[in-house]
Formats: C-alpha cells, sequence, structure tokens
C-alpha cells in the first residue's frame, strides 16, 4: 500500500555535502518545528525520528552499525534505517521518513494524513 500514500515533502538541503553531519553519519534537522534525524550509510540518506520509541533516547546521539541498523544509546536497541523494524527484538517501531534525492535538493516526505501523528 505504500504506493497509495501521499507525501508532503520538505526540502532539507541543497546536496549532500550541505548537510552537517556529525562523526556518527547522522544529522539533526528541525522540521515544522519538530526534530528528525537524517543518516548517512553507505552513501544512501535515510530519515527517521529524533526520539527512540522505547523510552525517547536522542537517536542523533547514537551509531550506526554495519548492517545499516540505527543504534539507540540509552539501551542499544537497534531499528533498521530502511523500514523502521526493531532489528534487535524487543518489538518496538521507530517511525522512518521517505527520502529523495532531486536535482532541487534534498527531500523528505511526511504522510499527508497524518503528518504529525508520529510525533505525539
Ligand atoms: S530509549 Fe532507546 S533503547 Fe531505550
Amino acid at each position: 500500500m505504500e504506493h497509495l500514500k501521499k507525501y508532503q515533502w520538505y526540502k532539507l538541503a541543497v546536496n549532500i555535502a550541505e548537510i552537517n553531519f556529525s562523526a556518527n553519519g547522522i544529522a539533526e534537522f528541525i522540521v515544522g518545528g519538530k526534530t528528525i534525524c537524517m543518516a548517512l550509510h553507505k552513501e544512501s540518506l535515510f530519515a527517521c525520528t529524533q526520539k527512540c520509541p522505547h523510552a525517547g533516547g536522542h537517536l542523533s546521539a547514537g551509531y550506526i552499525d554495519a548492517t545499516g541498523n540505527i543504534v539507540c544509546p540509552l539501551h542499544s536497541y537497534k531499528f533498521g534505517l530502511q523500514n523502521g523494524q526493531n532489528t534487535s527484538g524487543e518489538g518496538y517501531f521507530l517511525k522512518t521518513f521517505p527520502v529523495e534525492i532531486r536535482k532541487e535538493g534534498i527531500f523528505v516526505g511526511f504522510e499527508e494524513n497524518n503528518l504529525w501523528n508520529w510525533i505525539k
């Protein structure tokens, strides 16, 4: 059903070089007053909420492991950057967002129907 979703797209940067990634490959962006993470892994970009779904750890202070999981700095739960799956098995789900690299810049998409539900 992914193809039926409608997104509102926000431009985050002109290009990858403009993004201020920390040494862990993660950058924070404020979009609509809320904070998300942009992660760079094997030359691909991924976006997710900044708060860990377990207990609110700041994922921007975590790290990305070799298989493309973002690892929370508080309790080391792991989430796949591609789909938010809790790969360490605790049963949580990390909200992720599509990223598009266009000639006009780098965009992140939020579902139109429940644009801000993920930040409650
Ligand atoms: S707050 Fe992230 S693993 Fe516990």
